[in-house]
């Protein structure tokens, strides 16, 4: 079992850079629904979500690459969507470059960028970060 907290600004940023994922967006306001795992300041995992109402952002999932390959990012998903649903989100939401078939294997489905609600068209992710040759999806939680 992972126990998770919330990262420092500096090592969640430090993560995702490593594996070229997006920071440029991310604030210590971002961080308040972000979960890291890991035993030194070095984290092992991160996954964030942006909440906004029925619907969130997943965003930020990165595992180590040292540490991939034994269930972590499988943890961090299911961890965020718990935390999700707990909190009255009906559909979660995703951009991936890198990881489609990952999110295909748990339970989420492409959709087309045109039918994302508004709260998630308004984020940095969506209009401006993440490529629009990303794979957009969603899980109905
Ligand atoms: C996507 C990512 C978070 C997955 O993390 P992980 O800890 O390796 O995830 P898991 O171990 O739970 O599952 C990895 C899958 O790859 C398989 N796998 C096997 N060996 C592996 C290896 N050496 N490295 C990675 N995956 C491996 C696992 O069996 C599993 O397959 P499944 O999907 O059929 O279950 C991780 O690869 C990563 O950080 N990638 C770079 C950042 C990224 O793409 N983030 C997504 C942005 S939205």
């Amino acid at each position: 079992m992972n126990t998770f907290a919330k990262p420092s600004e500096t090592a969640a940023k430090q993560l995702l850079s490593e594996s070229g994922l997006p920071i440029e967006d991310i604030t210590a306001k971002h961080l308040q629904h972000f979960f890291s795992c890991g035993p030194g300041p070095d984290l092992e995992g991160l996954v964030g979500l942006e909440l906004y109402g029925e619907v969130a952002l997943l965003r930020s999932l990165v595992v180590a690459p040292n540490q991939r390959g034994s269930g972590l990012g499988s943890r961090l998903v299911e961890h965020a969507e718990h935390y999700a649903r707990d909190r009255g989100v009906k559909s979660l939401y995703l951009l991936t470059m890198t990881a489609e078939a990952f999110f295909l294997r748990r339970g989420y489905a492409r959709l087309l960028r045109e039918n994302a609600p508004e709260a998630i068209r308004n984020t940095k992710e969506f209009s401006g970060i993440c490529p629009l040759s990303s794979a957009f999806m969603v899980k109905n939680l």
